[in-house]
């Protein structure tokens, strides 16, 4: 079989415009999205190849091992259920019940204090949230609330805080009332400094207001219940779970989204689950060929591993999807941003790609500079999500914009056509409007962009991205890189305080500078 590498030489020298022409299977359909890869380096030869490379580590196998409930995260010894929290009732075993009833347990809280609009047993109205949380805890809910947010119930005010920043904070009650309003503090581990300080303000700022009444306006949503009551230092009927064999940057199907439950309803989120539940479908039962999560995940291995591509750019063509490439950093980078194999070997090859992006077309206006006439050529990903509800001139004139940047992006401007088309230009100047091209992208599209679609995207990158991982040898669900950071945090704090030292030069500088403002 010819080696990747073979085909990937064989094919650089080639016009995406004409591989584009003659691409194998170029548009995959599932969910309601269609996804558009006619514009990369493959060719009918290269698919076979690659099809047969995802086939031969594994592909089918990690599909069926993962809806089966298998362990697929070796290091925590731990199944990988995100996918059971959406699938329906009828469907699931025992098990993956018991799963789902966490989700069910939140809206149905949802539903009631939807209706009653009171909070505790002094029944003050419920005009407001505050959810604390960070990573996998806050950016979900952020990015479906925001996405959302001309849904929203306009009686009821959402506010996030994440950061340890006391700015964050002051700014996310800035104008709330502790009356009136309900704090969601999210943390799978309970354990997490950033949240820990955040939910102890709000605790202080709570109690300033009503007194012993203030667990009655929070609810906490973890994974380690025990160490909730803990803080908590009595029980509380508002403590919902999050499944262990969720992983934080898989959780916002789970109670980890109670925010968006109240704000945007319980239907809304019920079509949200809905929509990945078809996507799951999608992904468990189509052949390699047609399966859309598999195949992107191959692009993403195509690309990066064996072209060298070690960007990837997300284009959310989507003021309502402003929030995914900041989402999809966490879920893509933090599954696959490693470089040992379960079984502890070093892996030599390049893993995930770096991704970045923004929303567009407000990204034409900045990086698309560099896109189009920098040095480096990475794979651009366009999401395009439009609705019947946006004003049409305004929406075809999106369209135009990300159809065009995927078109200059792959064919580029050549100096023959600049001098044709510009024959006065001194050849200096010419020579500056040269748009290289050959830069492959994907396009992710579909016409009526709503709740369920939301779902169907969030799951097709979830799946895509733990194939990417089976791809690379990588465990996609534990995340010990982000470990010793937080424990060097400590040192650090403890050495500001002046408690003791620290033996990096240039952290002891610093601390040393900082001097007694921390003491
Ligand atoms: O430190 C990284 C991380 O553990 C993420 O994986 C997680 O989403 C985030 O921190 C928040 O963790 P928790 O939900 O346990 O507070």
């Amino acid at each position: 079989m010819t080696d990747l590498h073979e085909h990937a030489a064989r094919l650089a020298p080639l016009a995406l415009k004409d591989l584009a022409k003659s691409a194998p299977a170029p548009r995959l359909s599932a969910a309601g999205w269609t996804a558009d890869v006619s514009r990369h380096f493959v060719d009918a030869a290269t698919q076979d190849a690659l099809v047969g490379y995802g086939q031969d580590a594994g592909l089918v196998s990690s599909i069926a091992q993962l809806f089966r409930g298998e362990i697929v995260n070796y290091s925590e010894d731990r199944p990988a259920l995100h996918w059971a929290l959406r699938m329906p009732d009828e469907d699931a075993s025992d098990e993956i019940k018991q799963v789902r009833q966490s989700v069910q347990t939140a809206l149905d809280f949802a539903e009631q204090l939807r209706t009653s609009r009171k909070l505790g047993t002094a029944a003050r109205p419920f005009k407001s949230i505050l959810h604390i949380g960070i990573g996998g805890s806050d950016f979900g809910p952020r990015l479906i609330q925001d996405a959302f947010s001309l849904e929203r119930d306009r009686d009821i005010e959402v506010r996030f805080c994440a950061n340890v920043d006391p700015q964050d904070f002051d700014r996310a009650v800035d104008g709330l009332s502790p009356q009136n309003t309900l704090v969601i503090g999210v943390s799978k581990s309970f354990g997490t400094e950033e949240t820990l300080y955040n939910l102890d303000k709000a605790k202080t700022w709570l109690q300033g207001d009503i007194g012993e009444d203030w667990p009655q306006h929070l609810a906490l949503i973890t994974a380690n219940r025990h160490r909730a009551e803990a803080w908590l230092e009595e029980p509380s009927n508002q403590i919902f779970d999050m499944p262990l064999s969720v992983g934080g940057r898989f959780s916002l199907w789970s109670a980890a989204s109670l925010v968006c439950m109240l704000s945007l309803g319980p239907d809304l989120f019920r079509a949200f689950l809905a929509g990945a539940n078809e996507m799951d479908q999608h992904v468990r039962t189509a052949r390699m060929h047609d399966n859309m999560a598999a195949r992107l995940a191959l692009l993403d291995y195509w690309n990066t591993t064996i072209r060298g591509k070690r960007m990837r750019v997300l284009l959310a063509y989507a003021n309502r999807l402003r929030f995914l490439p900041t989402y999809l950093q966490q879920l893509e980078m933090e599954s696959n941003g490693k470089s040992t194999s379960p079984q502890g070997a070093a892996l030599n090859i390049d893993t995930a790609p770096a991704l970045w992006g923004g929303e567009g077309s407000i990204g034409q206006h900045s990086y698309h500079q560099w896109l189009h006439q920098g040095t480096q050529t990475p794979s651009a990903e366009f999401v395009l999500a439009l609705d019947d509800s946006s004003e049409r001139d305004g929406t075809r004139s999106l369209v135009a914009h990300a159809l065009a940047q995927a078109e200059v992006l792959a064919n580029g401007r050549s100096l023959e056509e600049i001098k044709h088309d510009e024959p006065e230009l001194p050849d200096y100047v010419a020579r500056q409007k040269v748009h290289p091209g050959g830069r492959p992208s994907t396009l992710l599209v579909t016409q009526q962009f709503d709740a369920h679609r939301l779902g169907a995207l969030i799951a097709l990158y979830e799946h895509r991205t733990y194939l990417a991982g089976i791809l690379w040898g990588i465990n996609s669900f534990d995340q010990w890189g982000v470990e010793r950071g937080k424990v060097m945090a400590g040192a650090i704090n403890d050495a500001l305080t002046g408690a003791t030292e620290v033996s990096d030069p240039v952290s002891a500088y610093w601390i040393d500078r900082f001097g007694k403002r921390f003491r």
